[in-house]
């Protein structure tokens, strides 16, 4: 068995496929973008002030490793709510976005050559992050017909005795997907069958359009023990910069070594950029509302655009802001169809492929920009498709 470390498995992964076109972007001029995944609304003026505020009045120093007890509070009583998870203030800890919740997460629930099933079209960073953890990532194909959602019987299928965790991303980025209630209750079953542990990834949670609400998996049925729970504030409040996330898990030796690398990596979270965070959650709310609004209204422009579109369709996106479209009867695979489309007609677009091994066939379309930009991306893609 070969010797695992780091350093030979980060040679192993490929940069991320979406770098790659952004890239090539950056040198051209004209560009519209559907590639970014970050809201383009300023984050909130009052969260802004009370930042600002927090560092004329000396908040400069480190804060306890886990996050300010203000904002872990203020989070707990979040949780409770809005998610239905009971979760105290020591078993919350703020981290430097979702993104270092997520890794903290995977490192510290596996041992090496574990297997981790991630349903697959999967957010960028699941795979790489499994495999520095030393663990086997395990591709689960979810299919357009099944709303790009992870089936219970084939979770099931794919569960050896190496299995260890589940990772699950609803709404999901790429696809835009929700996964409703009552698949997540039978999964919930299967979870505890095997005595899985699960990462639940909720960064849009927020963003869920057609009257629908989203259900955190750690609220359900004895799951509490099983569920890391991942949160930012990124999405919700337009805060991709400043950097913060947080995690929450009932299982004290987990916790305790989430804390661990925590403590050695980053510390803490920006002690000022966390009074921000306090504010997003103990401030009005209405933004939050604005802009599900109005990501409901641009989603509903671009469905409505590719539905009239020759060669590409695409289902409805119930929340996010992507959309996974498939381009099948274009005959181009994705990389090629958006490298055409980038250097034909100055669209960005993401490939399938970097999502996960089985979606060639299609390509993430981003849709957080303005309807405008929308309506002339949509133009020159049509006028694109009618070329090639
Ligand atoms: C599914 C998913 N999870 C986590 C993240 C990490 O977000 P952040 O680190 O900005 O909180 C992202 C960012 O795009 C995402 O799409």
């Amino acid at each position: 068995m070969p010797e695992y470390s780091i350093s030979s498995s980060l040679d192993k992964i490929p940069k991320s496929g979406i770098r790659k076109l952004f890239d090539l972007a950056q040198s051209m001029e004209g560009i519209i973008s559907l590639g970014i995944g970050e809201p383009d609304f300023d984050t909130p003026q009052n969260i802004v002030e009370a930042s600002v505020k927090a560092l004329k009045e000396g908040k400069t120093y480190y804060s306890p490793n886990s996050g300010i007890l203000e904002l872990r509070k203020a989070i707990s009583e979040k949780m409770r709510k809005q998610n239905n998870i009971n979760v105290s203030e020591n078993e919350i800890m703020v981290t430097v976005g979702g993104g270092e919740a997520l890794s903290l997460a995977i490192q510290s629930s596996i041992k090496t050559r574990d297997d981790v099933i991630v349903p697959s079209p999967a957010f960028v960073a699941y795979v790489p992050t499994v495999m520095l953890s030393g663990g086997n990532p395990i591709e689960v194909e979810c299919k357009e017909e099944d709303n790009f959602i992870l089936s219970p019987d084939i979770l099931e299928e794919k569960i050896t005795e190496n299995t260890e965790l589940l990772i699950l991303n609803s709404p999901s980025n790429p696809t835009g997907s929700v996964i409703k209630k009552s698949s997540l209750e039978k999964i919930c079953d299967i979870v505890k069958e095997y005595n899985l542990k699960v990462i639940s990834d909720e960064v849009y949670e927020s963003l869920i359009y057609d009257g629908e609400k989203h259900v955190s998996i750690g609220s359900l049925n004895g799951m509490e023990e099983n569920v890391i729970t991942i949160n930012s504030f990124s999405k919700t409040y337009s805060m991709t910069g400043w950097r913060v996330g947080y995690l929450s898990s009932k299982d004290e030796l987990l916790f305790e070594r989430m804390l661990k690398l925590h403590m050695y990596g980053p510390v803490c979270n920006n002690t000022f950029a966390q009074f921000g965070a306090l504010e997003a959650l103990k401030g009005p709310q209405d933004f939050v509302e604005h802009m599900r609004h109005e990501f409901e209204d641009r989603r509903n422009l671009l469905l409505k655009r590719i539905k009239e579109m020759d060669g590409v369709s695409a289902i409805k996106p119930e929340g996010a802001f992507y959309l996974f479209m498939n381009i099948s009867r274009t005959g181009m695979a994705s990389e090629e169809f958006c490298e055409k489309l980038l250097n034909q007609e100055k669209v960005v677009t993401v490939p399938g492929l970097a999502f996960g091994p089985y979606y060639d066939e299609y390509v993430r379309l981003a849709y957080p920009l303005k309807k405008d930009k929308i309506n002339e991306a949509c133009d020159r893609m049509q006028k694109f498709l009618s070329k090639n």
